[in-house]
This record gives C-alpha cells, structure tokens and sequence, in this order.
C-alpha cells in the first residue's frame, strides 16, 4: 500500500491566509501566551478549539469566553494518543482545521531538571500526538511554540543558523527534539512546520518568570526581596501582546516546509533592572538580597543575545525594547496589585 501521504497533497487545506472563518486548533490554550493567542484568534473572526490538561494553565484565563459559540475548550492530556483520541475526533471529524498552534509544553525548567520525565511527557510527547492529530485530520500547517532554550549557553549573538545546539536543560533538549520531529514530519507528509523560537515574555497571566515569582515574594513580604541569582542574568524580553502578533505575522508569512524563527528584540534587560522598575512602578522600596550564583536554577541560560534577520527579511521588527515590553507588564501588574490591596 502506498503510505498516505501520498494520498494526500491537493486536499491539503492551504498554506496561504485563512480565509477567517477557519477553524485553530491551539493547544496549551489555557496557559499564559496560549490564552491571549485564543483571544486574538477569536478577534479576527476563527473558530477557534482549545486543548489543555490544566496542570498548568487556568480555565480564569478563558473565563470571559464562556458563551462565546465560536469557542470550544476540550480537557485532554495530549502526552499520549489515549489522552485526546476520546475527547477530540468527533470535534476534529467536523471541523476543517486550517492551523494547530502547538503551544502545550512543561514551562518549569527547573521542573524539568529535577524530573525529565516532566518535560517528556508534557513537551516531546505532547509534539508527537499534535503532529499525529495533524497527520490524520490533514491539518496543513503546524506552528510551534520552541525557545531560545534549544541554543544552551553561548557568548555569541544567536541567529537560527547558530550550532552545534547544545541545551543545557530537558526543557531546552525536548523543544529541540521536538522541532526535529517537526522537521521530519515536513520532510514527509507536512505542508508546512513552523518553529518560533521565543524569548522570555511577559505580561497578564502568566503562570511562571521573573515577574511571576518576584511578584509572589513581594505580596508576601513588601519590605525583603530574595532574588534568584546574582540578578546580572541578561536576557531579551517581550510582551505577550507583542509575541501573538509576531506568531500571526509568521502564520501569515511563513513560507511551506520546515522553517525556524528567533522572535525577539535584539537587546535585552538585567534582572537588576527588572527589580527596579517593578519596585518602583509598585512603589516599594524593599531591602534586595541578590544570590551568588550568576542564574536562578539549574537549567537557566543566564543571557543570550538574539539576532532576528530571518523574521525581518519577512517584514517583521520588534516594535518595543526589553525595558519597555517589560515596563508595560509592571504597569498592568500595579494595576492588578492595587485592584487586589483595594478588596481586600
Ligand atoms: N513564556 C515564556 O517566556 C516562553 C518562552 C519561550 C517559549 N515558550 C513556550 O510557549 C508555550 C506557551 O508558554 P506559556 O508561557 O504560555 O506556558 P504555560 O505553562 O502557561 O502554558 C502551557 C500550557 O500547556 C498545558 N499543558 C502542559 N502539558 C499538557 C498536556 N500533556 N496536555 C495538554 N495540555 C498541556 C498547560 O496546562 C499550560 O496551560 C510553551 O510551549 C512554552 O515552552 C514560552
């Protein structure tokens, strides 16, 4: 029997724009970037199907979508076949999905080193049943979240065609191993798989990071910040808002075949300068302990540089600096900060 893919091909639904009243298809849709990628889907008119296990994502996050019939969220495990096959073919049988957004993944490094197992099953494993779920529903273009974690730790300014590629961590292994698993499924039967390295990002919602964790702290105890790390980690940054751009900006041009993508601004930010613009946009002055060790965790790349000339050859510039994605963030968390203090 010929394998399928050569039945295949024509009724492939196209690469090119959908058409709007396409059908997404995003996994980790209950996480931080998956659900504001919902959000935005749902603006420009899709159908949109969420996926999440919620062992780390929220269904809050997607709470102001009750109701909304253009939306449907499915509770799957995708780690393994027998996690979605139940809850997602029928759905999949009616809908004509015209993108998968791969957005599920462990985002705990530090998780990770401590059990690889963690990034396994919810990075690796998670790739192959979304490229399985591709292949059978004929899913032409699959667009996956990857990180700047595949480089592992380097002095040189990072492009895509920066190797060898030597992660330091699980999660940074798995994100490669699944981009390889892209690449080979785009060597076969795969109209097109895109892989979008980001950087660190920020924003509402976020379930993990610096301004995540320094947050938590500082609600805890307002006077004594205890920061992992030596605080000169120096990495890019970008705004959640800013990032869901840049994933439909590569969904619109990004051309057939396996292609991989920095997303990132070229410079980056101290965590030293992290804590003071949170501080002071919070308006506390804490006594700052800073660690000795020059990361936060095993696993962490204490910088990196991006350069992105592949996205920009595409049209595509990082519209703000790491200070500014940054700063746009504290401001939203003061909000959120001083809405919490007011009701309590
Ligand atoms: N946030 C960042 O700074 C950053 C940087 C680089 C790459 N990324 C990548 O972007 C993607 C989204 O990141 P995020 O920050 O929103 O993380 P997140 O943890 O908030 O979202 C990931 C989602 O995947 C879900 N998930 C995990 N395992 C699953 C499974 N087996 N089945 C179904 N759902 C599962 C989680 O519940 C969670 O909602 C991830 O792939 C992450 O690796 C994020």
């Amino acid at each position: 029997m010929a394998p399928d893919f050569l039945h295949r091909g024509s009724d492939l639904h196209p690469v090119s724009h959908p058409d709007h009243a396409a059908t997404s298809l995003v996994t980790g849709a209950a996480g931080f970037i998956g659900s504001h990628l919902v959000d935005a889907l749902l603006d420009r008119g899709d159908r949109v199907i969420g996926v999440d296990n919620f062992v780390r994502g929220q269904r809050e996050n997607l709470a102001h979508l009750s109701g909304c019939e253009r939306f449907h969220l499915i509770e799957a495990d995708l780690s393994s076949e027998e996690g979605w096959r139940g809850p997602l073919t029928s759905l999949l049988e009616e809908e004509m999905v015209h993108s998968l957004w791969h957005l599920a993944a462990n985002s705990d490094v530090a998780a990770g080193v401590a059990d690889s197992d963690v990034d396994l099953r919810q990075t690796f494993l998670t790739t192959i049943s979304a490229l399985r779920i591709a292949r059978e529903f004929q899913i032409g273009s699959v667009l996956f979240t990857s990180s700047s974690a595949v480089y592992g730790e380097s002095d040189r300014e990072l492009d895509e065609d920066s190797g060898p590629l030597c992660p330091i961590s699980n999660y940074g292994a798995m994100k490669l191993a699944s981009e390889a698993a892209l690449s080979a499924a785009c060597g076969s039967w795969l109209q097109r798989g895109v892989a979008m390295r980001l950087p660190n990002v920020v924003g509402s919602r976020c379930t993990h990071g610096v301004l995540f964790d320094l947050p938590k702290r500082l609600a805890k105890d307002p006077e004594r910040l205890e920061v992992l790390g030596d605080g000169y980690q120096r990495k890019p940054y970008m705004h959640v808002r800013r990032i869901v751009e840049a994933l439909l900006f590569l969904e619109d041009r990004a051309p057939a075949g396996f292609g991989r993508f920095n997303i990132g601004p070229e410079d980056e930010i101290t965590v030293r300068d992290i804590v003071s613009l949170l501080t002071g946009t919070l308006g506390l002055s804490p006594e700052v302990h800073y660690g000795g060790a020059d990361r936060g965790w095993v696993g962490d790349v204490p910088h990196y540089r991006y350069r992105t000339g592949r996205l920009r050859s595409l049209g595509w510039r990082a519209q703000e600096k790491s200070a500014e994605a940054v700063g746009t963030a504290c401001m939203e968390l003061a909000q959120n900060w001083k809405d919490s203090r007011c009701s309590q």
